[in-house]
């Protein structure tokens, strides 16, 4: 078990909900993090915690290597979650992606070989896999899988961890990588698609749905993903890449029309748009590797309970993303969606 451990982007949605997750489950955890509050960056996710006697904010860049080190120095562990993530922004422009998911994550890399951290958890993600077909369903990710990253954010992450495994290789440094599949819950910024659309709906406007609406996602509770992060901090063996996933897919309509009918709302509040490019068809985990090896299993996601407590969580916190949409934010919307055609061709109905 270790007690001094280094988390690096703990403001966004995961890391956030993973320090206060381990902050309850490790009574004795000293938590640092570390986080330069990028436009996903928000302290109001932790504002709780400010006061917190096990608790340390640093605003730092993973990328500025002089503050970097004694903060690692200081560690026996550090959980990576810092990282540009989200698709849409990385293809609009590629660069933050690669300072801070390649750049960052090496900085972070040499000061733990440099000071000999004890271990190293690296949050990587199912998309590094690339994508699946729709009509392969006996088909799923493994940590055996190919690596074909496809869009420039997967393609960065997934750079990432091959340098998290040279680390390991070259250097003995102890490390694990886990692979998740698509979080929600509380406190995700509201360009991911499950916030983007409640916030949009709770405002009475429409939801952007992509093309043909039947891409398929594998969503499971960002609280079962901490759980999960938590058992390979503790026994993850060095060297391991663990996917982590609830074995729930659903297809970006179905998602679509199970909010809607949350929050009593109808079909003739989708507007179909122009697809994403490159958008990846399939993504599904087979996560019976950290439920063999390490006793995980998701207990939180199961559908439609956990989407219904997170719609009514963002419906009971107007205030927390009111103050992001009406922010910078507005901005990047606007040129993701302002001038965005409808889809072509005429998407399915059903
Ligand atoms: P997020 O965008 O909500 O949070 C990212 C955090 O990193 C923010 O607090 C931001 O300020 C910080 N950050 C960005 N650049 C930084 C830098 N240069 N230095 C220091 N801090 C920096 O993202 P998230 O959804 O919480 O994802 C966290 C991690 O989990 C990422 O590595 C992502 O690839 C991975 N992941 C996410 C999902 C998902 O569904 N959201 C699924 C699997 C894996
Ligand atoms: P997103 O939340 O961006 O996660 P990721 O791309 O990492 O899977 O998107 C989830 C799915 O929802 C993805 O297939 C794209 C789709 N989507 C829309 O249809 N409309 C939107 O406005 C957004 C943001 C996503």
């Amino acid at each position: 078990m270790f007690s001094r451990v280094l988390i690096t982007g703990g403001s966004g949605f995961i890391g956030s909900n993973f320090i206060r997750y381990l902050l309850t489950a490790r009574p004795d955890a000293h938590l640092t993090n570390v986080d330069v509050l990028s436009y996903s960056g928000n302290q109001e996710n932790l504002r709780d915690l400010e006061d917190h006697p096990r608790y340390t904010f640093i605003h730092a860049d993973i990328c500025d290597a002089d503050k970097i080190r004694p903060l690692v120095a200081e560690a026996e562990a550090v959980v990576h979650f810092a990282a540009e993530s989200h698709v849409d922004r990385s293809i609009l422009d590629t660069r933050p992606f690669i300072r801070t998911n390649v750049l960052g994550t090496q900085t972070l890399l040499d000061a733990a070989v440099a000071t000999k951290l004890e271990r190293f958890v690296h949050i990587s993600t199912d998309e590094v896999y690339g994508s699946l077909l729709l009509d392969r369903t006996d088909l799923r990710f493994t940590e055996e899988s190919a690596i074909k990253p496809n869009s420039p954010y997967a393609a960065s992450k997934a750079a990432s961890d091959m340098l998290v495994r040279a680390a390991h290789h070259t250097f003995g440094l102890n490390t694990c990588i886990t692979r998740c599949s698509n979080n929600f819950g509380p406190y995700q910024f509201p360009e991911k698609v499950i916030p983007l659309f409640v916030t949009n709906l709770i405002e009475g406007k429409k939801v952007p749905l992509y093309g043909d609406g039947l891409n398929v996602r594998d969503w499971i509770h960002v609280e079962d993903h901490c759980e999960a992060i938590l058992a390979v901090l503790d026994r993850g063996k060095s060297g391991e890449v663990y996917n982590i996933g609830a074995d729930n897919e659903q297809s970006n309509l179905d998602l679509t029309r199970s909010i809607l009918h949350i929050l009593g709302k109808g079909d003739d509040f989708i507007r179909h748009v122009e697809d994403r490019l490159g958008h990846d068809r399939r993504y599904a985990i087979d996560s019976s590797k950290i439920r063999r090896e390490l006793g995980w299993s998701a207990s939180r996601s199961a559908w439609p309970d956990a989407l219904i407590s997170t719609v009514d969580w963002y419906v009971k916190n107007p205030g927390w993303w009111q103050r992001i949409r009406s922010g910078a934010y507005r901005e990047f919307h606007e040129t993701l969606y302002g001038n965005r055609p409808p889809a072509n061709p005429a998407p399915a109905s059903a």
